[in-house]
């Protein structure tokens, strides 16, 4: 950006993707709502989207907003990410994503509640005969591996690994130059070289992994499509939901008040997810290429500019959700952009909040409040969420 165009708008300069940043966000995400609802990110000669009404207004303009170069912050990123759903505009995106979303609709989610419940209600079983428990490793994680790695049919090798892949592989979404963003490629160099070298045979039958390679032979997508389809089932739908029913727990210990209106009414539970995950957004944020000059919130963005999607600081925007930092279970937060808001709109949010509902359920039969007894963060440069968190659940 030139020093006449960066006179008139506003500019941040500080480093977004610093662990002091990243493990308390919140007081950075108001300032920059509060410089505009589009900002100068000058370390990372990026724009950012801060405020709600401007996001669902870029997020919702794909032209102008594109995937197709990419939603990181780095090249070899966006490079390596090339033709991957989450990386391409429509048509193509609309394509790739008709064969993808099938096992995701509400209606073909909704035939695993059974199997879902029987899991959780023996795990929380199990755990209530212990004193304490880690809401990350011993709740948050069960569904989420459980459920993914048997629909996606992946062999013991890959099912090893998904957990670390899949978080480290966000790592990789941070800027050059940032610790986590190198280990991040590593690692992701990793999960791409065996993603490459799956053997279809050795994929559950009728499993989500063996119905792509199915359509690959159809000709309805091709083989390297399949196999980072297959990818796309496993990444973003492990540590998102983990976090999702972890940062609940805490929430909910943290407002005993909510948990107890929660298990007098479970009609409040879509409710108590959409609140959840916008106080506590699993995604931080994504980028978009600008791939026409284009004016939004008051400013000139450049074509060939990048701009930051803040998905979690848009959800705690006070121009539009009043007393946005307080958790309240029966506000209608249901536009929140926790699962994005467009065409790429999360493509497993059917199957997350279904694990989510179960889980929840399930502890609000059993436990009538939490108590933190241990927490720890972890910076990460894109998801949020607790690394530890153990707790004392009073029984009901
Ligand atoms: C609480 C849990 C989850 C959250 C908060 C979340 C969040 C998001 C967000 C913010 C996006 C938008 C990306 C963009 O704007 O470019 C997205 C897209 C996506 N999500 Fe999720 N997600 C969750 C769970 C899942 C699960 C369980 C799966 C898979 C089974 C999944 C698969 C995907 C895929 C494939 C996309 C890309 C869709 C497209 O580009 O059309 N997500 N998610």
């Amino acid at each position: 950006m030139d020093t006449q165009t960066l006179e008139s708008v506003p500019v941040f300069d500080r480093d977004f993707w610093s662990d002091e940043v990243i493990l308390d966000p919140y007081p950075t995400y108001r300032e920059l709502r509060d410089l505009g609802p589009v900002v100068w990110l000058a370390r990372h000669e990026a724009w950012a989207i801060t405020h709600h009404t401007e996001l669902r207004a870029a997020l919702g303009n794909p032209r102008v907003f594109s995937s197709a170069r990419g939603c990181m912050m780095n090249e070899p990123m966006n490079k390596a990410f090339a033709g991957n759903i989450l990386c391409t505009d429509d048509p193509e995106h609309l394509d790739m994503r008709k064969v993808f979303a099938l096992p995701l609709m509400p209606g073909t989610v909704r035939k695993l509640r059974e199997r879902m419940e029987e899991l959780a209600v023996a795990q929380v079983d199990l755990l209530m005969k212990r004193e304490s428990f880690d809401a990350v490793a011993d709740v948050g994680h069960y569904l989420p591996i459980n459920v993914v790695a048997e629909l996606v049919g992946l062999p013991e090798d890959g099912r090893r690994h998904m957990l670390e892949w899949a978080a480290d592989s966000f790592d990789a979404f941070g800027p050059m130059g940032n610790e986590r963003t190198l280990t991040g490629l590593q690692i992701a160099q990793e999960a791409g070289s065996y993603t490459r070298g799956i053997d279809p045979q050795k994929l559950t039958p009728g499993s989500w992994g063996a119905s792509l390679f199915e359509a690959a032979g159809r000709g309805e997508i091709s083989d390297a499509q399949a196999r980072s389809m297959m990818m796309g089932y496993v990444a973003p739908a492990l540590d998102t939901t983990i976090n999702a029913i972890s940062s609940a727990i805490w929430l909910f210990a943290k407002n005993p008040q909510q948990w107890v209106r929660l298990r007098a009414d479970r009609g409040l539970v879509t409710g108590v997810i959409n609140e959840v995950i916008r106080m506590e957004s699993p995604i931080r944020a994504f980028s978009r290429y600008v791939a026409q000059d284009h004016s939004l919130g008051g400013v000139e963005l450049k074509k060939g500019t990048r701009a930051m999607m803040l998905y979690a600081c848009a959800n705690r925007d006070e121009r539009h959700y009043p007393e946005a930092d307080r958790f309240d279970i029966t506000r209608p937060a249901r536009d929140h952009v926790a699962f994005g808001y467009g065409t790429h709109t999360c493509a497993g949010m059917h199957l997350a909040k279904l694990e989510m509902t179960v889980m929840f359920n399930a502890l609000a039969d059993r436990i009538a409040r939490f108590e933190i007894v241990e927490e720890e963060r972890r910076p990460h440069n894109t998801l949020r969420g607790l690394h530890r968190l153990i707790v004392n659940a009073i029984p009901a």
